[in-house]
């Protein structure tokens, strides 16, 4: 077990990074972040902060001294700056093989399949003509998505017809996977972390909605039969299992009209749809990763109340006015300087005590 007063090191600066840190802070660890950007933040709560290249060897090298374990806020971490750094000598939590395998959506999806884990029909695409025999074979509608790098919906093309595909590969501009449209009746997410030890705690699934491809609302308790929810754990419990994991891991999954539950993606790392946890459950995602990474017990995930949990995109945060004086609104805001379109700046999360 890292003694209190350890530095725990993370990769990425954003808004996980700075909850994680919040967490942190409670178990009276230090943070020490990684990140290509100034002023981010995460580095606005954090002890240290070391800015610099993902692939700059040297500042790695020096980050690598400078902290007791390292983990990551961000999947899209180059694969070579986790074997840098345990070239270096540090720890890393969880395994830079989870971290290589969620990066891509290919390899993603296969270990999925070879887990005995189900998802939609899918094909490795490298150009147009790769894209053609696709559409030919799976039909439309499908989604066309960057094998590596897309988040919040981006990097994805939607083909509703088989006509939408011409042209389509240059659009993407990079290496990518076919999807077959999964005509799902709602999306759930499960949360759930594994301890040095291998014990695995679940958080309760979340039902997730949402607009343009970035989460939008999170709802708890979710409208599912208990055998879905239990088939669910079973499959991210094999997760854990497989890559003898350490820390927080969310799988997304479409449940489908008849129970079926079909695996989206897999998220190393805390998730957006566990934000609720701060307040809604004894043991947040971010005390629970930082505990596991940490080699402590795992805590108790118990769920305390009703959740609805709003995600504050551009300019949604302007009405953090309203949100502040609203008594069932626990605001949370992210501290970014500009509110892009399509960015996410805070949440809300709403509890409904029984
Ligand atoms: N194969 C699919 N069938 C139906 N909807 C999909 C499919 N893939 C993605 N989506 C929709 O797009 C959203 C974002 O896609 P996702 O693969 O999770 O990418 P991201 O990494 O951007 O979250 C999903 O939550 C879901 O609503
Ligand atoms: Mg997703």
């Amino acid at each position: 077990m890292l003694k209190p007063g350890s530095t725990i090191g993370i990769l990425g600066g954003g808004q996980l990074g700075r909850m994680l840190a919040h967490a942190a802070q409670q178990l009276g660890f230090d943070i020490c972040i990684f990140t290509d950007e100034d002023d981010s933040p995460a580095a606005r709560v954090s002890a240290q902060t070391f800015v610099a290249d993902y692939r700059d060897a040297q500042a790695l090298a020096a980050f690598a001294k400078r902290v007791d374990v390292v983990t990551t806020e961000f999947e899209n971490v180059p694969a070579e700056t986790a074997q840098a750094l345990i070239d270096a000598g540090a720890l890393v939590r969880p395994s830079s093989q989870a971290l290589a395998i969620a990066q891509d959506r290919f390899d993603e999806k296969s270990f999925f399949n070879a887990q005995g884990i189900a998802t939609p029909r899918f094909a490795a695409i490298a150009s147009q003509a790769d894209l053609d025999t696709a559409i030919a074979d799976m039909g439309a509608p499908a989604i066309l998505k960057t094998r590596r790098l897309g988040y919040d919906g981006r990097g994805q093309i939607r083909i509703k017809t088989k006509a939408d595909a011409q042209g389509a590969y240059a659009q993407l501009g990079a290496p990518g996977i076919l999807e077959a449209f999964c005509p799902f009746e709602r999306e759930v997410s499960i949360i759930a972390a594994r301890g040095e030890d291998g014990a695995v705690a679940f958080y309760d699934l979340c039902e997730n909605e949402h607009a343009g491809g970035i989460l939008s609302r999170t709802v708890l308790p979710a409208d599912v039969k208990d055998d879905v929810a239990a088939r669910g754990r079973d499959a991210v419990k094999k997760v854990l299992d497989a890559f003898d994991y350490v820390g927080v891991l969310t799988i997304e999954f479409f449940v489908m009209p008849n129970g079926a539950l079909v695996a989206n993606e897999m998220a190393p790392r805390v998730h957006n749809s566990g934000h609720w946890t701060i307040e809604g459950a004894l043991t947040s995602q971010f005390e629970q990763h930082i505990r596991a990474v940490a080699g402590w017990p795992l805590g108790p995930t118990t769920r305390v109340a009703g959740i609805e949990m709003l995600n504050l995109i551009g300019d949604d945060a302007d009405t953090w006015p309203t949100l502040a004086a609203d008594p069932e609104a626990r605001l949370h805001l992210y501290g970014k300087r500009d509110a892009r379109t399509g960015r996410k700046m805070g949440h809300v999360t709403k509890l409904k005590l029984r």
